[in-house]
């Protein structure tokens, strides 16, 4: 009798602390978290949104970090989005497997993982839209489209304002102003739905450096813009000013996958009899540019690039939207470093702090010219510095001009190399001197 009772504790005790690859309820979701956070409670924090979802479905984050609720200066941090089409699925399980497997690999003091949680402030979001993921749920996860949506029958992937038309309008006109369109808008399309909302306000209010937003229907690490320039609704490539460092972003993620990047694997949607088809992405290395795959407004990644510091790429991460539960482990292995190695590129390129002779400097612009090549390219998309005075500016190896400035203060100017293989960004400090003219009075 006793012995059956240990053994019925012991049970429970595992059960509950065992990570399980299956298909997690919104119920289940949270408590996955929680266990996390009472294993790692030292590195960890969980919290919601600041509002939840149309059936009042609470959107749960997980952090990590050696400070958990706290910025701190020259630390990035990064975001994964899971689940936002409620009807693919794989996300939304990989974000909790991964928040299982950053605390499990902590405790077992792991070196890359201790490094990277302490050097970084990792968000993670597995499900944007549970009341999808619901419908899709209960309607046997296999169509194409049911539960893609929110309960409003919106998209979410379309809902966020349309910050392409603002800078495409200004590129046009001439005018270098670049980052933080969002004060620019002067009308929405349509109402931002909640989920929209508890997101874009999350986005504006942590300084995120790096981001991924994980959907499936096929196999590619998808960057900006998602919208095309002259309307062309397929096949116009749609550059943005960091298209450089964006395909070193999709490409890092997808040639550190099992097989996103393989040229020999079939494409999503080929038939046997016809392996040709435009696009199977394995061909061109597992990436794309998202208008020259399809062009989209009101897109989350683009509107993270153009309302904020954040750069976000796309990842479809397979063909089928719902995979059987007894995938998951499998997609699981399949993922794991390509998701460890995105996080990581939190730490290219520069980052530091400007200053002035009492202190920190928010919102100084950092902008940077291109000096690798015989002509100096400005890269035309500032990045601004936050409540610390402190910037990060994702760049691919090269040679840069980077200036700091701001209004009544003289603008500074240095040359920089941004060398490969970084495991932290290269630390560029800043101090501004303030204008004569402005003290005299
Ligand atoms: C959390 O931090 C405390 C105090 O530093 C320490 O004693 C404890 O062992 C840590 N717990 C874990 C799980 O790391
Ligand atoms: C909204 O949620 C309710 C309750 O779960 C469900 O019956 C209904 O089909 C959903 N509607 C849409 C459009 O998703
Ligand atoms: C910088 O310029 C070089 C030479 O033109 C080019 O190869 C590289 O892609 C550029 N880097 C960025 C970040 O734009
Ligand atoms: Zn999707």
């Amino acid at each position: 009798m006793a012995s059956y009772i240990v053994m019925t504790l012991l049970f429970v005790f595992s059960a509950s602390a065992e990570f399980v690859w299956k298909h997690h309820n919104n119920e289940e979701l949270p408590l996955v978290l929680e266990e996390v956070h009472q294993k790692c409670p030292n590195i960890t924090r969980v919290y919601a949104l600041s509002e939840p979802s149309v059936c009042n479905v609470p959107l749960y984050v997980i952090e990590f970090s050696d400070s958990p609720g706290f910025h701190q200066p020259y630390k990035p941090e990064v975001k994964y989005v899971g689940n936002m089409h409620g009807n693919e699925v794989l996300g939304r399980e990989l974000l909790l497997g991964l928040a299982d497997y950053l605390c499990d690999q902590y405790l077992k003091q792991d070196r890359r993982i201790r490094a990277l949680i302490h050097s970084t402030r990792i968000h993670l979001l597995p499900s944007m839209n549970p009341d999808g993921w619901q419908l899709s749920t209960d309607t046997g996860g296999q169509d194409y489209l049911i539960g893609r949506n929110n309960n409003h029958s919106v998209d979410l992937n379309r809902n966020f304002p349309d910050l392409d038309a603002i800078t495409f309008e200004f590129e046009r006109q001439g005018i270098n102003h670049n980052n933080h369109l969002l004060k620019d808008l002067t009308r929405l399309a349509a109402p931002l739905e909640p989920e929209t909302r508890a997101v874009m306000r999350w986005i504006m209010s942590i300084p995120f450096v790096l981001s991924a937003a994980i959907h499936g229907g096929d196999l590619v690490a998808n960057y900006p813009y998602d919208e095309s320039r002259s309307g062309a609704p397929v096949s116009e490539y749609s550059a943005s000013p960091d298209d450089d460092t964006f395909r070193e972003l999709a490409t890092t993620y997808a040639s550190a996958h099992a097989d996103m990047a393989s040229a020999s694997r079939r494409g999503c949607h080929t038939t046997s009899s016809d392996d040709s088809a435009t696009y199977n992405f394995g061909k061109q290395g597992g990436v794309t540019n998202g208008a020259a795959w399809y062009s989209l407004k009101g897109g989350m990644q683009d509107f993270n690039y153009l309302a904020t510091n954040a750069f976000e790429v796309t990842l479809e991460l397979g063909c089928d939207k719902y995979p059987a539960a007894s995938e998951l482990a499998k997609e699981w292995e399949r993922n794991r470093e390509a998701l460890l190695a995105y996080l990581w590129k939190a730490h290219i390129g520069i980052k530091g702090i400007v200053n002035d002779d009492s202190g920190f400097i928010q919102n100084a612009i950092i902008s940077v010219v291109n000096i690798t090549g015989p002509v100096p390219r400005p890269i035309r998309h500032d990045v601004t510095t936050g409540a610390y005075g402190d910037y990060y500016r994702l760049l691919t190896p090269g040679h840069y001009e980077v200036t700091a400035s701001h209004p009544g203060y003289f603008p500074v100017s240095r040359v920089v190399t941004v060398p490969h293989h970084q495991t932290s960004a290269h630390v560029l400090n800043f101090r501004l001197e303030v204008c004569i003219f402005l003290t005299i009075f």
